[in-house]
């Protein structure tokens, strides 16, 4: 019976696709290209402009994917752009995932569906805040020495196989085969990378071409100045800039002229807002400023793609950092200040750029978004289960073993989440005496259970005095923030490098890898002791329930007065929580993730517990202090 089905399905499509095209042997008939004489694209022979958004699919639950995509073509743009994280669809060097939340495919028949063709950025390396960059980490834990973003051959048979993977499965999608791709990014402002390696710039693009001919226009998209184009520009890819609402377009675009003097001028990043680190204000554009510069472009005949315009979230452990003079890791709400918020609502930037836009594109006939109920869930008492120290949790560890020295996360196959390190303190120390160590990213110190002390990479300290040198054991756990995601610097193993107590190096550890990306069995833990305040015996989990009554809403959980760690909904990793450095205080919890009736909160607090122990729902949320960038 479905096998019916299914030729009627294919007969229907076919039968559909002929009444859409013309029955002629025509080949330009799909098609997208560049018209150098008259410096525009052609769509299937057309002049044509694309206004673009950035919507990152693996940012959002799959439940939410057309909402976006449709008030995105609401607001007037014609076109999504969309990185493609390796890493998501690879997660080990022998597990692919294509489907759920990994649906690309779906992804972009949806936004055809609703009418938006799509500008591809498949990476290998993408940046986008994420971790790694997108890259996946265990490549470092495949060839300890190997050389991302260059023609290492070892890094290019993984990046082969990934574009195989992929390309093949996006190809009936191209524009030329009449789906909705137009352009296909290479690489991603690799003029920012210093290696600035033509032979692997020549080598992506002749594997991507293999796949997509001449069916998409391929492009590359580098910061607004020929000391970024030198490096980033690729013969057969289209050459274009990117650059924020505070840029002289004269001279941005100008740069871009230098190594592509003829055809349309493109924006490809265009910023709506900016990214957030830990530790500094919510970064924000103003609309007045965004909307003027975006005017001077359309003035111009531009081509461009907003940068975001409906950012979305880091789930989980997906944010990364940024490096350079200080490691500085991002926060988990990407809501970027961008036309629709985290939650996919409306702003007041999003009606102004319709109004903006309405004056140079036809609009479609879609009715406007309007801001969506949030749910008030209130107060949540948490219930303390377990230390992460105490004997049942170590069944949440991926592996407990003894090293002779200090093994990274890479070497231990941990993406992410933390390592406890334990020794046995030498006999005959200093009273006090001074314990060392790089660690990458953060450290809680402990002395026989003691939390004495934190070192932090972001803030360069490595050292802290050990004020009971009389304890047994020394317990370091350590904490990965994010890989970084740009920079000089790729390759980022975490872990604690050259430990030392009063200079003499510190060996044989007792080693616990806890990945942490989801928790689901602490409901069969006993509950042990606990007080609240500063965690002495390393991080505490807790477990709450709460009750959700009618269809469940989008809301938020405020984390404010408790320390720093992680929360889950109903098995789902919300990300981390930071309210001391803030500026983010609530995490965004997608209503798809909640459920009529009883609902699980769990709370793995590295730090410190407060007093009231409990967490709030609320409608609103809250990314603490902000600074107008622009
Ligand atoms: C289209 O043209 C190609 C090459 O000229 C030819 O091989 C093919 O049979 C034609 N297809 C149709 C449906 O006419
Ligand atoms: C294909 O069709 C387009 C639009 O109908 C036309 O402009 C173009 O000249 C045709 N090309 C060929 C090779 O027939
Ligand atoms: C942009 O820069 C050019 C050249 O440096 C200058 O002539 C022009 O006035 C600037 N435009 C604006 C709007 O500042
Ligand atoms: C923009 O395109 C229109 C229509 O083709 C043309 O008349 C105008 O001169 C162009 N403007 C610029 C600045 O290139
Ligand atoms: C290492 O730690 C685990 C978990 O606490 C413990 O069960 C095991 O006995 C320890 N091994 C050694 C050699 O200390
Ligand atoms: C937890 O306990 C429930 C019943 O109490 C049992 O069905 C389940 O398998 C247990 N889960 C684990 C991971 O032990």
């Amino acid at each position: 019976m479905w096998k019916l089905l299914l030729l009627l399905t294919v007969a229907l499509t076919t039968a559909m696709k002929f009444v859409d095209q013309p029955p002629s042997n025509n080949t330009t008939v799909h098609g997208f290209e560049v018209d150098y004489e008259n410096n525009q694209f052609l769509l299937d022979g057309k002049p044509f402009r694309y206004v673009s958004g950035s919507f990152h699919y693996f940012r959002t639950p799959k439940v939410y994917w057309r909402d976006r995509l449709r008030k995105m073509r609401a607001a007037g743009l014609n076109a999504v752009s969309t990185y493609v994280e390796w890493s998501l669809h690879q997660p080990r060097p022998d597990v692919w995932k294509w489907d759920g939340e990994a649906d690309i495919v779906e992804f972009l028949k949806i936004a055809q569906e609703e009418d938006l063709l799509v500008l591809l950025r498949p990476g290998p390396y993408i940046c986008a805040e994420r971790d790694l960059g997108g890259l996946p980490p265990w490549l470092m834990t495949q060839v300890p020495d190997i050389k991302m973003r260059t023609n290492d051959p070892r890094y290019m048979e993984y990046v082969k196989t990934y574009f195989q993977q992929l390309l093949v499965r996006v190809e009936p999608l191209l524009r030329g085969n009449g789906g909705p791709i137009i352009m296909v990014q290479i690489e991603n402002e690799y003029g920012s990378f210093p290696a600035c390696d033509i032979k692997y710039r020549e080598g992506l693009r002749d594997i991507i071409i293999r796949y997509v001919g001449s069916k998409a226009l391929l492009y590359t998209t580098d910061g607004s100045g020929t000391n970024y184009l030198r490096c980033g520009v690729v013969s057969g890819a289209y050459a274009t800039v990117d650059f924020g609402a505070a840029a002289n377009i004269t001279n941005a675009f100008g740069a871009m002229r230098q190594y592509q003097p003829n055809g349309p001028l493109v924006n490809s990043e265009y910023y709506t807002g900016w990214l957030t680190h830990w530790d500094e204000p919510f970064q924000r554009v103003s609309t007045a400023a965004f909307i003027k510069t975006l005017k001077e472009m359309l003035n111009l005949n531009a081509s461009m793609n907003l940068y975001m315009m409906y950012g979305g979230t880091n789930f989980g452990f997906t944010a990364g950092a940024n490096g350079g003079a200080q490691y500085s890791p991002q926060i988990t709400s990407y809501d970027y200040d961008a036309p629709l918020t985290e939650a996919g609502d409306p702003t007041d930037k999003y009606f102004a750029l319709r109004d903006a836009l309405s004056q140079y594109l036809p609009m479609p006939d879609l009715p406007l978004p309007v801001v969506a109920p949030k749910g008030h869930y209130g107060v949540v008492g948490l219930q303390p289960v377990t230390s992460l120290f105490d004997r049942q949790a170590r069944t949440l560890a991926a592996r407990v073993a003894l090293f002779e020295k200090a093994p990274t996360f890479e070497e231990l196959d941990l993406p992410t989440g933390v390592v406890l390190y334990e020794a046995e303190l030498p006999a005959g120390l200093k009273d006090p005496a001074i314990f060392r160590a790089d660690v990458a990213d953060r450290a809680l110190v402990y002395l026989d259970d003691y939390l004495v002390g934190t070192l932090s990479r972001t803030l360069k300290i490595k050292s802290l005095p050990l004020p009971n040198p009389y304890a047994k054991r020394i317990q370091v756990l350590v904490e990965s923030q994010g890989h970084l995601n740009f920079g000089n610097l790729v390759e980022d193993f975490k872990g604690m490098f050259n430990a030392e107590i009063d200079n003499k190096p510190l060996k044989k550890f007792n080693v616990s890898a806890f990945p942490l990306d989801v928790v689901q069995t602490v409901r069969n833990f006993s509950a042990t002791t606990f007080t609240s305040g500063s965690q002495v015996r390393g991080p505490f989990i807790l477990r709450g329930l709460f009750d959700v009554t009618g269809q469940p809403l989008d809301t938020y959980l405020s984390t404010a007065g408790w320390g720093k760690g992680v929360a889950y909904i109903n098995g789902h990793n919300l990300g981390r929580y930071w309210p001391k450095a803030g500026p983010q205080v609530t995490l965004y919890v997608p209503g798809a993730w909640l459920k009529t009736g009883v609902n699980e909160l769990i709370v793995i607090e590295y730090e410190y517990v407060p007093p009231a122990v409990r967490m709030v729902f609320q409608g609103a949320p809250n990314l603490g202090r902000s600074r107008m960038r622009v």
